[in-house]
């Protein structure tokens, strides 16, 4: 199938386009470059352009004969989101807005959507299931939600087949660790644990250790991003039968920010500084994916369920490339 990758330069993106040309599908990367690295492409074709361009995107859609469309171009930022949550609702919603117009003038109609578990906010249920109360805390799980609605109604016409994949937490390098996180600037625990464990940077910093979990320590379910990827080709392959469907993506096993710093002490054999700090509001103390819906129906079976082996491949790449792509 020929699959227009938006946001296929940058970390789940890339993988995800290297996992279907490996299946025989004909990836096209659509990517404007703002935070994805050229270099995390190499075998698909690459289209440098924005999806919020409607006029460039019916082109590129028409141009490469495009059969569907998968979206990895959403800022992802939750702090930045409370600070600038009309760029993020301009990003996330609009300009998918734009997009979902673009695919319909063109006549495309299978779209498989990157969503999150910040859709949840707070869940009053753990593990979270697909009919836990959608209920976001802050603009970047907003953006989301409001994008899986437009998706919900647009599919009601007839004229959208759509699959909606909510993200646990997404981590670890695919394709023998050669595609991994360079975000700019990074965020995500697993990342920064490893940059204190090379030296680049001071401490690891905790941020909240009074919450009502075994070590104090938020808990997080964090699931490999080559894993990540095979869920959005089953999902692709569903389309044909099923055109309204939406999966919880994870391992089902929480670690806690304790664990995780143990984990990378342990891959890497370093030592390093660790900080207690305050919380980081909006961060809800356990977050655990039911993900039984994704295994029955796609028959989706995880190759990373270990910490270990996630964080192995992390570490494998950030000291393969300690400056991330380098561009
Ligand atoms: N954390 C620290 N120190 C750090 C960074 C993170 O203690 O320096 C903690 C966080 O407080 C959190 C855990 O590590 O408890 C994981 O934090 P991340 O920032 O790596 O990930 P989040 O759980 O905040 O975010 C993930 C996704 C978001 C999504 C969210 C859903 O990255 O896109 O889950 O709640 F919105």
């Amino acid at each position: 199938m020929k699959v227009l990758v938006c946001g296929g330069a940058g970390y789940i993106g890339s993988n995800m386009t290297e996992l279907l040309s490996r299946h025989g599908h004909s990836p096209v990367v659509f990517d404007n470059l703002s935070k994805g690295h050229r270099a995390a492409v190499q075998k698909a074709e690459f289209v440098q352009g924005d999806f919020g361009d409607f006029d460039f995107t019916i082109e590129v859609l028409k141009k490469h004969k495009i059969e569907a469309v998968m979206h990895f171009a959403a800022f992802i930022e939750v702090g930045e989101s409370v600070d600038q949550p009309l760029r993020y609702y301009d990003n996330n919603v609009s300009k998918t807005r734009t997009l979902l117009a673009a695919m319909e003038a063109a006549g495309v109609q299978k779209f498989v959507f990157s969503s999150t578990a910040a859709v949840y906010g707070m869940p009053d249920q753990i593990p979270i299931t697909e009919d836990t109360t959608k209920c976001p805390i802050n603009p970047y799980g907003e953006t989301k939600w409001a994008v899986e609605r437009m998706c919900h109604f647009q599919s009601q016409t007839g004229r959208l087949r759509y699959a909606v994949l909510r993200y646990f937490n997404a981590c670890g390098a695919g394709f023998n660790a050669t595609r991994g996180e360079d975000h700019k600037p990074e965020s995500h625990l697993i990342p920064l644990i490893i940059q204190a464990a090379m030296g680049k940077r001071d401490n690891i910093k905790i941020f909240g250790s009074d919450y009502p979990t075994p070590d104090g320590t938020c808990v997080r379910d964090y699931i490999h991003v080559e894993d990540l990827a095979k869920a959005h080709l089953l999902a692709l392959a569903r389309l044909d039968s099923e055109a309204q469907q939406v999966y919880n993506l994870g391992n089902g096993k929480g670690y806690t920010v304790r664990q995780v710093i143990d984990c990378v002490r342990k891959v890497s054999g370093k030592e390093f500084k660790v900080v207690e700090v305050g919380r980081r509001p909006g961060d809800p103390p356990v977050l655990t994916a039911d993900a039984s819906k994704a295994r029955n129906i796609l028959g989706w079976k995880t190759d990373y369920p270990e910490l270990e082996k996630i964080v192995e491949s992390a570490w494998t790449f950030h000291t393969a490339n300690p400056n991330g792509y380098n561009d």
